[in-house]
């Protein structure tokens, strides 16, 4: 057999198995041969994985890049002027104080994830979603470090657009996902347009990400707060307490089963909303969910330190004060609640007039507004290491859990038919771990970390191993601890439809679609 590339004695994990002592071969970026002693080959070139895990790439299926939508999450944001936002896209670059997809994609794959889904934003007052998703096209291309696809958010579904342009959305331009939001009032869609929307996914066989919060209970909280000048940077949490995610939780999935359609909930951080995903899974509703490290790592107490630096851990749904909230998640991802976890990086800097810091400017008060900070953290470059690291080596997870979660569920879920698996025929997206035995632990800060925002939420934490290689369709794009990759040379992946179950043909009353 004939290779470019063989990785020689690894311990190489699937979803399902664990290979010790195992090479895999690679020809034109395309795995071609897993096992035992695989053949030399005159030329080509070989990494010695030393005994240590090789896992499939990561696949990061919620990154926000280069997206105007992040700034203007907050509704009165009026230090942003938002009149030159057209085609959901910021003109001017220096607005940018997010992930562009060069510095995004950087951090990605130094952190061991080989193809991210970003979204393409409509923004309320765009017509059509066709040059919204030309737009990001434009931002990506020839800028991205390693493999991408796109998911279009939905602000406003005209007729046009869900009966017109979505079966566009899905042929010419392979996106067969959207997401939507039930809160942040200019994003949001309501009961009536979240049905628009399901109808006609439901017709092109394509999967609804669903933002699940009750945004009227937030605004009345907010307020309220406000009177009581409750407004440091911690009450973000207190203005939308776990019930807030429970009741949207539940009331989508009731919409979906109305609809008889696969819907996937982003980002759940609490125990409850859990419980209503699981109820549906026990009924065998198309229902999936999704978490992320930081419902899985931090608590919101380290946010009351200081009287605006718990600004750099807002983000929505917000991080739970209850340890029982973060042991329902742990346990959801073991016992298959969450089918997903990415890292929905959607960071702010922090020290930046248009960043985080936005909540002391509008806010008039030495401790800040919450109501007008950015929501969203970084979190591509650490989701990888924090599972691994966090999950398997702490024994919280086994090796092929970790897999499932990061890479291969993802991968199935959104069409990626090549990613997310060690085996032939899939691309060559590995990453190779250091030997454990050699690895000395380090604690996180933020100079480690390839994105462009100034802060993590992570910092401190303690790490037991990191990415010794991360591997692209066969080229090493990181090593020990440099980028080594090509900015352009990820390419934009058109999806395929899911390949997890869809919908049942089960119906709540006489009406058929
Ligand atoms: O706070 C968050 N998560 N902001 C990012 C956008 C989103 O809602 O996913
Ligand atoms: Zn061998
Ligand atoms: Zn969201
Ligand atoms: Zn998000």
């Amino acid at each position: 057999m004939d290779f470019d590339l063989v990785v020689r004695n690894g311990t190489v994990v699937t979803a399902s198995d664990i290979w010790e002592s195992c090479d895999i071969g690679i020809k034109d970026g395309t795995i071609v041969a897993v096992g035992p002693h695989l053949p030399a080959t005159a030329g080509a070139q070989e990494i010695d994985a030393e005994g240590a895990f090789i896992t499939p790439g990561g696949v990061d299926s919620h990154v926000h890049l280069s997206q105007a939508g992040i700034l203007i999450h907050n509704a009165n944001i009026d230090g942003v002027d938002r009149s030159t936002f057209t085609n959901g896209v910021i003109p001017d670059r220096e607005n940018y104080v997010a992930d562009t997809y060069d510095t995004g994609t950087r951090s990605a794959v130094a952190g061991g994830t080989t193809t991210v889904v970003t979204f393409a934003c409509q923004l309320k007052k765009d017509e059509s979603i066709i040059p919204v998703i030309e737009n990001y096209h434009k931002l990506a291309k020839d800028q991205s470090y390693c493999d991408y696809a796109f998911h279009v958010i939905i602000t406003n579904p005209t007729p046009q657009i869900v009966e017109e342009e979505f079966p566009r959305m899905v042929d010419e331009y392979g996106i067969t996902s959207v997401k939507l939001y039930m809160t942040y009032k200019p994003m949001r869609l309501h009961d009536y347009q979240v049905l628009d929307v399901m109808y006609s996914a439901r017709k092109l066989g394509i999967t609804t990400m669903v933002h699940a919060e009750n945004a009227d209970i937030i605004d009345w909280m907010t307020q309220h707060l406000e009177a009581k000048l409750m407004t440091q940077p911690y009450h973000h949490g207190t203005s939308r307490p776990p019930i807030v995610e429970a009741e949207a939780t539940n009331r989508v999935i009731c919409l979906a089963e109305l609809m008889d359609t696969p819907i996937l909930l982003v980002h759940i951080s609490s125990a409850n909303a859990a419980k209503h995903i699981r109820d549906a899974q026990t009924r065998l509703l198309p229902v999936y969910g999704e978490t992320c490290p930081q419902y899985m790592f931090l608590l919101a107490d380290s946010m009351r330190k200081g009287d605006f630096e718990g600004a750099k851990c807002v983000c929505s749904p917000p991080i739970r004060e209850d340890k029982s909230d973060q042991d329902a998640i742990w346990a959801g991802i073991k016992n298959g609640t969450f089918n997903i976890v990415s890292s929905d990086h959607a960071p702010s800097k922090y020290d930046h007039p248009n960043g985080k810091k936005l909540g002391l400017q509008h806010g008039n008060l030495p401790h800040g507004k919450f109501r007008f900070i950015p929501n969203g953290l970084p979190g591509v470059e650490t989701r990888v290491p924090l599972l691994f690291s966090g999950g398997v080596l702490s024994g919280r997870i086994s090796p092929q859990k970790f897999v499932e979660v990061t890479s291969t569920n993802p991968a199935k879920l959104y069409g990626l038919k090549k990613k997310g698996c060690i085996g032939p025929g899939f691309d060559a997206d590995l990453v190779i771990w250091y030997p454990q035995a050699t690895f000395q632990p380090f604690n996180l800060t933020n100079e480690m970390l390839h994105h462009a925002i100034d802060y993590t939420p992570f910092e401190g934490i303690e790490f037991k191993n990191w990415p010794r290689y991360t591997i692209i369709r066969g080229k090493v794009v990181f090593s020990h601890g440099e980028v080594v990759g090509e900015m352009g040379y990820g390419q934009f992946i058109r999806r395929e439809k899911s390949l997890l179950p869809g919908p049942r043909d089960v119906w709540l009353s006489e009406w058929r679609p």
